[in-house]
């Protein structure tokens, strides 16, 4: 197995020990050849759109409609002069580019993109399907979308069309294919974005209901036996003798059977994903160099990012400071969360192996509860935080300062006047031109694809926790976020992955609050840690089917197999008063969920509970199995330390090196070159070993600030 190979080069370079080590030695030991080469393959395999050497492209968006023509182009200009190399057009321009119905016009659209390619800026083309025209809403107002309340949306804000109607799907693809037919083969155009934050819509317009119908159908074989048996129909009446009997569940009845919800949620998901997928498919008809993508909102768990196989890659969009202060002290609300763009860079970039930034926030937004101004760099730091994870590249949103319309007091690039650079577009000129600098020292990218720990993630979990929490104090992703957190802290290269993904790729693979599962996932989980990998399951994981039924066997047995525990009950606290639990001599409050293990006699006891009826219980337990590990923790601790140090404890049987960073510092990998991030409210001093060149920034690194080094 690759990862074997890895850990005997980081074993030696480290003499077996949990080192806290400097940032590049860290970078050094996950740099081995053997792992460049072997992602350097990948690289060539995953990514055919992006130039290596370019390390990342910088754009904005622009709205040509939205401004007299004789000033377009004064700002592709001025565009240029700061360093963009391309721009981004046509996305809520529906209405122009098909003023009535069957009437196409592109004029004004040619003109735009000749313009842009004057100044070298390339440009990313958009679909423009989230604000139809108001001729479509009056002449078929089945294409609105409704809401379970009733209430049907309407013209005159954007997103009010309903995925779930064939006739807008196919009003939708005419303008996308003369669209497509006009653009697909004009080499200015580099890509296509599809639609805008493209969500998961609750819809119950009639022809959701009609399609939802069609999805059981087809998922139950037109058998509604298979389907009451799947749904566990025979509890409260709840059986149906025909598919046409089923409607769309009602989120306001909070007693509603939860595995519909389940087949509901998948549903709703699927025609997110497969309007995506149509638009896509369409486009690449007449778009053969070009790439197709969408600009996804974050939502991990709505369940359809990733979803729409056609799409070259995935793209996200990111808003950083909107007044809910996730920051570090004082100041954070201008800085914002550590791992707000971290944890989207490790989401996004492992289902194709690259990912774009499709928005980044260059100022003040106007939607937030407060909307602050970013601190001095906090821009710069951004961009860096987007770069650091690997993206090809970064779009802000968005060039001009609108004065009119709902955004009138979002910032851009330049102020209301159109020219007066904005703080946060200078602070865009000031990463174009380190990245046209870095240009020349850095090698392959391909070393930061050697990643080496992943989350098991499956936002079916989180749909099924959520539906029966047992405790209104836990939070799924809350749990999730303590390994995660604990793992940037290492400086660990993070992959999230879906079951997909070849196991065997990391050495170390928790897969946290894993509830639903099947023994398929966990033949290949036992597979998996007998081949030498190192498993951490947690709390709550594989008590649940598909289908989010119990198995008729003992609680929580589908996983015995692995690490031998028997569950003999969990038990729930409350939060003000809360339970301990015990390592190493250290204690740990818990009160959220803590399961009450009962170890076979080869399992290393870790952690046991200290207080209530089962004082003394296991509650963590190590076990080795095959070539190698599995870690269960029962229970999930209040504030992380807990997780936290399990991992430690772990990496060290493992001989695998980590650091210590601080919360609020993070450290990244591509390309030869290390990138150190300050989020948090003090200076960080960078301890950068001999050899390391320093590159951008000093090792003092103020709040908000960036030091970047070679590790060549
Ligand atoms: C995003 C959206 C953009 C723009 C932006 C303003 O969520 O995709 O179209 O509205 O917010 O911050």
């Amino acid at each position: 197995m690759k990862y074997m190979v890895k850990s005997k080069i980081l074993a030696t370079f480290c003499a077996g020990l949990l080192t806290v080590s400097t940032g590049i030695q860290a970078a050094e030991r996950l740099a081995t050849g053997t792992q460049q080469k072997q992602a350097q393959k990948t690289v060539i395999e995953t990514s055919p759109w992006f130039d290596d050497k370019d390390l990342t492209l910088t754009g904005v968006y622009y709205y040509p409609e939205h401004w007299d023509e004789s000033q377009w182009e004064r700002d592709f200009k001025k565009m240029h002069e700061l360093g963009f190399e391309f721009t981004h057009f046509a996305e809520f321009a529906w209405a122009q580019l098909e003023p009535e119905e069957g009437r196409y016009d592109f004029a004004w659209l040619d003109r735009a993109v000749a313009l842009a390619a004057k100044y070298d800026l390339k440009v990313i083309m958009c679909t423009s399907t989230a604000t139809p025209p108001v001729w479509m809403s009056r002449k078929y107002p089945e294409i609105l979308l409704k809401n379970e309340d009733g209430t049907i949306l309407d013209h005159g804000a954007r997103q009010h069309a309903s995925f779930a109607s064939p006739l807008y799907r196919e009003l939708s693809y005419k303008m996308i294919e003369k669209l497509a037919q006009h653009y697909g083969n004009d080499s200015r155009i580099i890509g296509w974005q599809l639609d805008n934050e493209p969500a998961v819509q609750f819809d119950y317009n009639l022809k959701a209901e009609l399609a939802f119908r069609d999805f059981l159908r087809a998922k139950y074989n037109n058998d509604i036996q298979l389907l009451n048996n799947a749904w566990g129909t025979a509890f409260w009446s709840e059986a149906y003798s025909s598919f046409d009997e089923i409607t769309l569940p009602k989120r306001v009845q909070m007693f509603m059977n939860h595995h519909q919800i389940l087949d509901y949620r998948r549903f709703a998901a699927s025609q997110t994903n497969d309007f995506l997928n149509e638009q896509c498919l369409l486009i690449k008809k007449y778009a053969k160099n070009q790439w197709v993508t969408t600009n996804y909102i974050p939502n991990y768990d709505e369940g359809h990012i990733g979803g729409s196989p056609s799409l070259d890659f995935q793209s996200y969009t990111r808003y950083m400071v909107y007044g809910d202060n996730e920051g570090i002290g004082r100041r954070g609300y201008r800085v914002g969360n550590p791992l707000r763009i971290a944890w989207a860079n490790d989401f996004f970039r492992p289902i194709q192996g690259t990912y774009g930034v499709m928005e980044l926030q260059p100022g003040q937004v106007n939607w937030g509860s407060i909307n602050p101004q970013p601190l001095p760099g906090a821009v710069r730091l951004w961009m860096w935080s987007v770069f650091a994870g690997g993206s090809d590249f970064i779009c802000t949103y968005r060039y001009r300062q609108p004065l009119y319309g709902t955004e009138q007091y979002h910032y851009g690039i330049v102020g209301t006047d159109g020219v007066t650079v904005t703080p946060g577009g200078r602070e865009y000129e000031t990463f174009i031109k380190e990245i046209r600098e870095l240009r020349k020292h850095s090698s392959s990218r391909a070393d930061y694809l050697a990643r080496r720990t992943a989350i098991l993630f499956n936002h079916e979990n989180s749909w099924s926790i959520e539906r029966q929490k047992q405790n209104r104090t836990w939070d799924t992703f809350a749990h999730i976020e303590k390994y995660y957190r604990t793992l940037k802290s290492f400086g660990a290269p993070v992959d999230f992955i879906s079951e997909a993904k070849n196991l065997s790729d990391y050495p170390v693979v928790i897969a946290p609050t894993y509830q639903l599962a099947d023994k398929e996932l966990v033949d290949k989980w036992i597979t998996y840690v007998k081949n030498g990998g190192n498993l951490i399951l947690t709390c709550r994981t594989a008590q649940k089917d598909r289908y989010g039924r119990l198995p008729e066997a003992p609680f929580g047995s589908m996983i015995t197999p692995l690490t031998g525990n028997e569950m003999n009950f969990y038990d729930l606290l409350l939060p003000e008063n809360p339970g301990t639990v015990v390592m190493d001599g250290k204690e740990y409050i818990w009160n959220t969920w803590g399961e009450i293990l009962n170890p076979p006699a080869d399992a290393q006891v870790w952690a046991t509970y200290k207080n209530e009826f089962y004082e003394g219980s296991p509650a963590v337990t190590f076990r080795k199995l095959g070539k190698g590990t599995i870690t269960y923790v029962g229970v999930d601790s209040h504030n992380g330390a807990l997780e936290k140090d399990i991992l430690k404890k772990l990496y060290v049987q493992l001989n695998i090196p980590v650091m210590d960073l601080p919360y609020g510092v993070t450290m990244e990998y591509r390309n030869g070159l290390g990138i150190v991030l300050n989020y948090s409210d003090q200076p960080y001093t960078f301890n950068l070993s001999k050899g390391a060149k320093a590159l951008i920034g000093t090792t003092e690194i103020p709040t908000a600030g960036v030091f970047v080094f070679s590790v060549k």
